[in-house]
């Protein structure tokens, strides 16, 4: 069985990227053929102003992958850019998706509604209809305690609506040029490429016929269309694909140190990079049970993130102990923080080491080679695929 994943060069990894995925990356490589890419053709899509920052991302990542057990003589690493042929099955698959499949795609339109920077858009409708809504109380036939606070929930009301037709695609050009909202200053990622990110996606899985890829529960809705992809070709041009598998880790969730999701957006995470004493730090500020306010309160393990932690790291015969300690009120937060920071640095120690010796250049050698293997394997597709397609 053939195995491929990607992930996009955001820089550093953390734990959760660990949990979620890596984890079964390095598992994998024991067992199948493996195909680990850099997707920095799919950074461009929503990081295409920022364009300098990919190289050292780039190396931030490849280096955590390496630390982190992905290991270049079992697993070829190499970088989407590099094969060429992710490009030109792209565009031959962008001829067979229908649109809709994509606008529909639950992960382009959280994104796109989460980048749109929901409150600058919402100040400028208010601002735009400032005026008219002020005329409008002023109308109002009955007396009214407070005018602003009027106004302001109207403008809030009528705001939210607008964004909603935005978002839905209902609002014209000339309304919005009325509003003053210039919309491509909010439409960074309303592009042709964004909308196609599952295209290239599909691209990438498909030019190695991959039947299984281990990724993260985000990107389920990707893998499905990857599938449909799959199912749509074959059925115009004769069997070709494989329908890929999605392969997800147990672990639930990570959570970060403030007991949402860890995510590099909430600032919450804690890093591979990060050094022992940055460790601690984030340990010692973490979020615990908001009840147990002083050593002596009883607390609830269950809805603590730090004994969330204290499962995957502590060894188990001490994980009960904690546990009850925590509920009776004998053991305080901040000595079973220190506990906590203790395990996780058994796990975290070994893996900064490694970092020692590991140099940039090493990355970049390491995914030239993997990306002449990579392209290797895509020739021989891309082959099939444009004899079946009457193409050059
Ligand atoms: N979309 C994935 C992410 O954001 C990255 C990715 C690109 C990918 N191409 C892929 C993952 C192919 C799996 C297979 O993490």
């Amino acid at each position: 069985m053939r195995i491929l994943s990607g992930m996009r060069p955001t820089g550093k990894l953390h734990l959760g990227h660990y949990f979620g995925v890596i984890k079964n990356w390095v598992r994998l490589q024991e067992e199948y053929e493996t195909l680990y890419m850099v997707a920095d053709w799919h950074a461009l899509t929503t990081g295409y102003k920022r364009v300098e920052e990919i190289p050292h991302n780039i190396e931030e990542m490849v280096i955590d992958w390496l630390v982190l057990g992905i290991d270049p003589k079992k697993s070829v690493l190499f970088q989407q850019s590099k094969v060429k042929e992710h490009a030109e099955l792209f565009l031959l698959f962008s001829m067979i998706t229908p649109k809709s499949w994509l606008e529909w795609n639950p992960t382009y339109k959280d994104t796109k509604y989460n980048l749109l920077r929901l409150t600058d858009l919402s100040f400028m409708f208010k601002g735009g209809l400032r005026d008219q809504v002020k005329a409008f109380v002023a109308k109002l036939p009955y007396k009214i305690e407070d005018f602003e606070a009027l106004e302001e929930l109207i403008l809030d009301d009528i705001s939210d609506t607008l964004i909603q037709a935005l978002f839905e695609g209902y609002l014209e050009r000339g309304v919005l040029r009325e509003l003053n909202v210039s919309k491509r200053e909010f439409y960074d990622t309303d592009t042709y490429g964004f909308l196609g990110y599952p295209v290239l996606q599909a691209a990438d899985i498909l030019l190695y016929k991959a039947q299984a890829v281990p990724v993260g529960e985000d990107q389920l809705p990707h893998i499905e269309l990857s599938r449909e992809i799959a199912r749509r070709f074959n059925g115009l041009y004769g069997e070709l694909f494989p329908e890929p598998q999605a392969i997800l880790t147990e672990t639930p969730k990570l959570l970060g140190t403030d007991g949402r999701k860890m995510s590099k957006s909430y600032n919450n995470a804690i890093y591979f990079a990060d050094s022992r004493e940055e460790v601690q730090r984030k340990v010692m500020s973490f979020y615990t049970d908001p009840q147990k306010l002083r050593k002596g309160d009883p607390g609830r393990p269950e809805i603590c993130p730090v004994f969330f932690y204290h499962k995957l790291f502590t060894p188990s015969e001490k994980v009960e102990e904690i546990e009850r300690d925590c509920r009776s009120g004998k053991l305080g937060c901040v000595d079973c923080k220190k506990l906590m920071f203790e395990g996780l640095e058994g796990f975290l120690a070994p893996i900064r080491e490694r970092r020692e010796s590991i140099s940039k250049s090493m990355v970049w050698d390491i995914l030239r080679e993997g990306s002449e293997r990579a392209r290797k394997l895509a020739t021989q597709t891309m082959e099939e695929v444009r004899e079946r397609l009457k193409v050059g």
